[in-house]
């Protein structure tokens, strides 16, 4: 059993803080927002996560995870303590490192014995060393010693229990071996892979990782634009690409360009480390400026579709980044919608989770509606924007009787091709070939001839 303290109750501290204790160690969760460890000392989660609350529920009564917002208390109390505090996109695509850098000098300040400093924020290479530094410059006694870690986080929003309950590796770069080995034992539970490197190279690891998928999706999302043109489907095209298992079958799943809290903000970031070393990573540029593209390939399908936008009424169904999680950061919704309402459209939308959070940011764009059917009642077409499992089983028949036309711009792929043909509504999808000609339900008030 190992005393914990993890520094920032986000999405990456709280989880990774709830499954160390999960696996029965003694873990306390920090937060500088005191509102925030209100909340989950009432057992409410501040981010919707699949599990999350029940398993934070389970060790708080277990008495191995607690809240609170004394940091330097609670890094007196541990003998590990994980920084896991948010590295936001500064001014020009870089990793904005003020919160690791305070949170250092609180470590400094409070290092009352030795201790094991594990960095989980996602940072540029070279800031292990800063954190040490920092850690030397505070200390007040500097008879006692420290160590620092490396140990950057792979979960996915939406699975992160799941991904950090059955981690696929746990990377560990460190500074000395006695740290590395005991980061190791932390993790024996997990069952995991364990990578063991120095700091620099663990660090570049996450970067390296996360640029290498997204730059997978803009791949897969420029053959798709392709196979459109040349009568292939996408869909089979990474099937059989990924029967290479060089390649791999996964992160081929052609769409409206990837978002979240993580790609968007490293693949900048790492850019802006490659310039600073003097490398023009040009490749790396590609895949954000694709990236920045494919988000209107869906408009442009709509006017297809619907001749032009000017007075047409959409309803939008799936406004978070992906399903299952209410994140609404560098969402394609928030590109699309303005882009459809500048082009004279009318936007009625829905999300089952994200419909809050996306009303605090693009709110006087659009409409919500509770229900899926509110949001499509009336409208010229649907564009689906989030796969959320709701929008793939919805029924297609009642969709059809809702809409004035039968036309749907999938951004996702939901549904086949033959299907959506069988069904007669006019199709566009994306890498796929699009079905138009439709026709109305007999029922539907409004019959349109397309
Ligand atoms: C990602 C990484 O997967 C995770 O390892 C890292 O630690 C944080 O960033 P996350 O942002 O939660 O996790 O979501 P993920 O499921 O990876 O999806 C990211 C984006 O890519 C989403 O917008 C998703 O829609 C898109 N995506 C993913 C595709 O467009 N196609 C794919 O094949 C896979």
């Amino acid at each position: 059993m190992e005393k914990i303290t993890v520094v920032g109750s986000g999405y990456v501290g709280l989880v990774s803080g709830t499954c160390f204790s999960e696996i029965g160690n003694r873990v306390i969760c920090c937060d500088v927002d005191p509102f925030k460890i209100a909340m989950l000392r009432k057992g409410e989660i501040p981010i919707y996560e699949p599990g999350l609350k029940e398993l934070v529920k389970k060790n708080v009564d277990a008495d191995r995870l607690f809240f609170t917002s004394e940091i330097g208390d609670a890094i007196e109390a541990s003998d590990i303590i994980y920084i896991a505090v948010g590295t936001p996109m500064g001014d020009n695509g870089e990793a904005d490192m003020r919160y690791v850098h305070e949170v250092a000098r609180t470590i400094g300040k409070h290092l009352n014995s030795y201790k094991i400093i594990v960095n989980k924020s996602t940072v540029p290479v070279g800031t292990g060393e800063q954190v040490r530094q920092i850690i030397m410059e505070n200390r007040k006694n500097r008879f006692v010693q420290f160590d620092v870690v490396s140990n950057p986080e792979f979960l996915r929003e939406g699975s992160a229990i799941e991904d950090c309950m059955n981690m696929e590796r746990a990377v560990i770069g460190a500074t000395s071996d006695k740290a590395a080995k005991r980061i190791a034992d932390l993790h024996a539970p997990f069952r995991t892979r364990i990578f063991q490197t120095n700091l620099e190279s663990a660090e570049m690891i996450k970067y390296a990782a996360n640029a290498f998928l997204a730059t997978k999706i803009s791949f897969i999302n420029g053959i798709a634009n392709v196979c459109e043109r040349v009568g292939a489907d996408v869909t089979s095209v990474a099937a059989g690409m990924g029967l290479d298992s060089r390649i791999g079958a996964k992160f081929l799943q052609a769409g409206i360009g990837y978002g979240g809290s993580c790609f968007p903000k490293d693949t900048f970031a790492l850019s802006y480390i490659a310039e600073e070393a003097g490398f023009d990573f040009s490749l790396l540029k590609s895949v954000i400026a694709a990236n920045d593209e494919q988000r209107l390939v869906v408009v442009d399908k709509l006017k297809q579709a619907l001749g032009c936008l000017e007075g047409k009424k959409i309803g939008v169904l799936g406004l978070a980044f992906k399903p299952n999680t209410d994140d609404m950061r560098y969402a394609p919704s928030l590109t699309i919608i303005p882009e459809l309402v500048r082009l004279g459209a009318y936007v009625r939308a829905y999300d089952p989770i994200a419909m809050q959070a996306a009303r605090n940011q693009i709110a006087e764009y659009y409409e919500d509606f509770e229900t899926l059917e509110e949001a499509l009642e009336g409208c010229d077409a649907c564009l689906i924007l989030t796969e959320w499992s709701e929008i793939v089983e919805m029924d297609l028949a009642r969709v059809k009787q809702l809409l004035t036309a039968p036309i749907i711009v999938d951004g996702r792929n939901c549904f086949s091709v033959r299907e959506m043909k069988e069904r007669e509504f006019v199709y566009y999808s994306v890498g796929r070939p699009a079905v138009t000609t439709g026709s109305a339900n007999a029922s539907a008030a409004k019959t349109v001839s397309l």
